[in-house]
């Protein structure tokens, strides 16, 4: 691995572990254990970073996996062009983790000895938005996550707003088969144009990324129409906006509301004492984006 000679000390303390078993040993070894976990696809930008930040100033002892998980992505292309970048992911990591921190890089055959049959009741969480679009994805996700959970057995684990629906449904997956682990949500992290970070940023096209800006341009614009035009309309207006650019083609725009992510069919519908979220999917080419923001009755 290369790696530049400010990072050296950091990088020889930064344990790398690739087996339950390893865990173990390390939990073993420094006499500590129920990290604060922070889980992650790699390909590491200043989003996870900021996750990262927040388990390291708030636990004695914080773990991040990379780990590119098969059972979640439903299109194989995908899955085959996910970004891998190991070297550059372990190289921010060091800058930031301590001692008994620890990354685990697991293989699939470690996390998946056989294939997971399990099926995850979320009621109706996974039946909108992401999971109607993406089907199977989010029992993917808690195949991975709930096997993630049980070998690095973390008191707290950190999960962004950016992956709205996800978050929810990580907090059901807890609320089920975890109850003592506590999720920790973090805001999203934007670009100066206002495009959420994510790992699939770098896949796109320059002339798709210098129009990226528009999609958060346009959640702000649905929320401050809100109050004063109906849901049909604010849908009508979101699809012109984004399907007005080349190449990018709205997937989805709904205005959920947060714990049960029911999609608000009238303003009227909406209760002072609710949060609501506005929700957004969209190809950039071929790049799919999601993102979202709270939305306020005014
Ligand atoms: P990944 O997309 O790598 O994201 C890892 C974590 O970083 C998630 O909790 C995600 O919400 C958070 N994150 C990504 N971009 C962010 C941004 N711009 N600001 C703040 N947080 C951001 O989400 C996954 O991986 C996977 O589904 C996983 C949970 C690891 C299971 O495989």
């Amino acid at each position: 691995m290369a790696i530049n000679a400010g990072h050296l000390k950091n990088v020889i303390a930064m344990k790398v572990l690739t087996t339950a078993k390893e865990v173990k040993e390390h939990y073993r070894v420094c006499v500590l254990r129920y990290p604060g976990f922070v889980p992650t696809m790699g390909a590491l930008h200043e989003g996870h970073m900021s996750l990262v930040k927040k388990a390291v100033d708030n636990c004695r002892m914080a773990a991040v996996s990379i780990f590119v998980n098969p059972t979640q992505f439903n299109d194989p292309d995908d899955l085959a062009k996910y970004p891998r970048t190991l070297e550059a992911d372990l190289q921010m990591l060091s800058g930031y983790l301590r001692e008994n921190d620890f990354v685990f890089t697991p293989s699939v055959e470690e996390i998946y000895p056989e294939p997971d049959t399990r099926q995850f009741d979320f009621g109706n969480l996974d039946k909108v938005m992401e999971g109607l679009h993406r089907p199977g994805h989010f029992n993917g996700v808690a195949q991975v996550v709930s096997r993630l959970f049980d070998i690095i057995r973390p008191s707290c684990a950190f999960f962004g707003q950016k992956d709205f629906q996800q978050l929810t449904i990580i907090r059901e997956l807890a609320r089920q088969h975890y109850p003592k682990l506590e999720i920790i949500a973090c805001p999203i992290l934007r670009e100066p144009d206002g495009l959420a970070m994510s790992s699939r940023n770098r896949r796109l096209l320059a002339q798709h990324r210098d129009r990226a800006g528009e999609i958060y341009r346009t959640l702000i614009a649905s929320g401050a129409m809100i109050s004063d035009y109906e849901i049909t309309e604010i849908k009508e207006f979101v699809a012109d906006r984004i399907n007005m650019i080349p190449d990018f083609r709205l997937e989805y725009f709904e205005i959920v509301e947060e714990k049960t992510l029911s999609p608000v069919r009238a303003v009227i519908e909406m209760s002072p004492d609710k949060k609501y979220f506005a929700c957004i999917a969209l190809r950039a080419g071929e790049i799919r984006l999601i993102d979202n923001i709270e939305v306020e009755l005014r």
